[in-house]
């Protein structure tokens, strides 16, 4: 039998509930913060993301899924959304018509990692994209805006990490002073980030590596490299935060895997998931949209780990999933003519309906029914036609009424939107 391709999966009915539930969260909490919706494609050309994650990051180096085209070159999966997003606003000049844009978007994102619990090769996003917002208010929102979402969805024990990067001005001082750490500790320094010290000392910080991860306890501190606006900026954000009342850690090591990042990088932490436990992560790129070709704006975003959430959240399913309002259960050829008019019509007015189209008896279609969890079982029988009328049988009281045919969709769903909805019509 043909499997699944390691670190992909399938999200099937009884749990794909909980991930609709949590899409239409974000979806209606981002859209009350004022962003909209933005769908960009799978696949982009490779250099989009060689050009904005980095050459050096593991994501570009070792992750991606990136194969030849047949006549245009090298195409990837996208690893992220961020450099896409950049990519159209640019692309469809939408910062002319304003500068300020907001975007949301979610969907699947591929990186070939090694499989693990939390992590995925290929695994969903929900991110959001601010552009042409300096303000370090912005930031805050941000990592309030998650923290909402989060605790909308039951996700307790997270834990908000932050760090400024500075600007490419503060950055410049503070890499020499890495690298000159770098090379006092080299003997200690996994292959790659011996590498990595000479190209881009800032990704050793940034190394899983234990004898790495050990080295850089002591590595010098970008914060104490900030420049004055960059201090002050960040400033801003700390202050913001605590006027939410957001607990933060500063967390000086925290620059994050993509090489875009400028100013404020956060991650929100969860404590339940082992070795992955990053639940969203994300910060300013504010260079990015001038390095892809386009204006010199200010962005900030991040992304939400969808099934790392799906996780951690203490909501069940089961709690979403939409049972039948009603199961028709009819017996005999003639019955079950009319009965499938009538279960067609309910689909029409809003009405879950089933209908056992096999044509089963009457105690395997009520066990059927039963099991369905439908609210109201609807028996169209010969004897009932004949005399003009069915049953109906509510399955909680187990009442049973008899209710003449004549306008019975509509008589049947007054019943029901009455049951769920009081008078209120839907
Ligand atoms: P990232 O930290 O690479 O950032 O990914 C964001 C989140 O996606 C992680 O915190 C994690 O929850 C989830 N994630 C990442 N890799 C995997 C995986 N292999 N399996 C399961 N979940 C995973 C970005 O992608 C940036 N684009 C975020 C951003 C947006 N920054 C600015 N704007």
């Amino acid at each position: 039998m043909i499997q699944l391709i390691r670190g992909f999966k399938d999200i099937l009915p009884g749990e794909v509930e909980l991930w609709q539930h949590i899409e239409k969260t974000a979806r209606s909490l981002f859209e009350d913060f004022g962003f909209k919706e933005i769908r960009i494609p799978i696949l982009e050309h490779a250099e989009l993301f060689a050009r904005s994650i980095g050459e050096d990051t593991d994501i570009v180096e070792k992750e991606m899924y990136t194969f030849p085209d047949k006549k245009r070159g090298l195409i990837t999966l996208r690893p992220e959304a961020t450099a896409s997003v950049v990519r159209a606003y640019i692309q469809h000049t939408l910062y002319a018509k304003d500068p300020i844009q907001k975007f949301y978007t979610i969907g699947p994102m591929f990186r070939r990692e090694r499989p693990q619990k939390g992590r995925y090769r290929q695994f969903y996003q929900i991110n959001a994209e601010v552009f042409g917002i300096d303000s370090p208010l912005i930031d805050a929102q941000l990592i309030f805006m998650i923290m909402t979402f989060f605790s909308r969805l039951s996700v307790t024990g997270l834990e908000a990490h932050i760090n400024s990067l500075g600007c490419h001005k503060c950055r410049r001082n503070f890499k020499d002073a890495l690298s000159v750490f770098l090379s006092a500790a080299s003997e200690k320094l996994c292959t790659d980030c011996k590498r990595r010290s000479l190209r881009n000392p800032l990704r050793v910080l940034d190394c899983k590596v234990p004898s790495c991860k050990e080295a850089m306890v002591e590595a010098p501190s970008i914060l104490d490299y900030l420049c004055p606006e960059c201090t002050m900026h960040f400033n801003a954000v700390k202050d913001a935060l605590k006027k939410f009342n957001i607990p933060f850690v500063i967390d000086r090591l925290l620059v994050r895997g993509l090489d875009y990042y400028t100013r404020t990088t956060f991650e929100i932490q969860t404590g339940s998931l082992g070795a992955q436990n990053a639940v969203a992560g994300g910060g300013r790129y504010d260079t990015l949209v001038k390095t892809l070709g386009g204006p010199d704006q200010p962005a900030i975003g991040f992304a939400i780990g969808f099934d790392r959430l799906v996780e951690i959240t203490d909501l069940k399913s089961a709690d979403f999933v939409r049972k039948p309002d009603i199961f028709l259960a009819a017996l005999g050829e003639k019955s079950m003519s009319i009965a499938f008019e009538w279960f067609c019509a309910f689909g029409v007015d809003g009405i879950k309906a089933e209908l056992d189209l096999n044509g089963r008896s009457l105690k395997s279609q009520m066990k059927r029914a039963d099991k369905l969890g439908a609210g109201y079982v609807l028996i169209v029988g010969k004897k009932e036609l004949e005399e003009g009328s069915v049953i109906l049988r509510n399955m909680t009281t187990k009442e049973q009424t008899a209710i003449p045919i004549d306008n019975i969709v509509e008589k049947i769903k007054k019943i029901i939107d009455h049951e769920l909805h009081g008078y209120i019509k839907r």
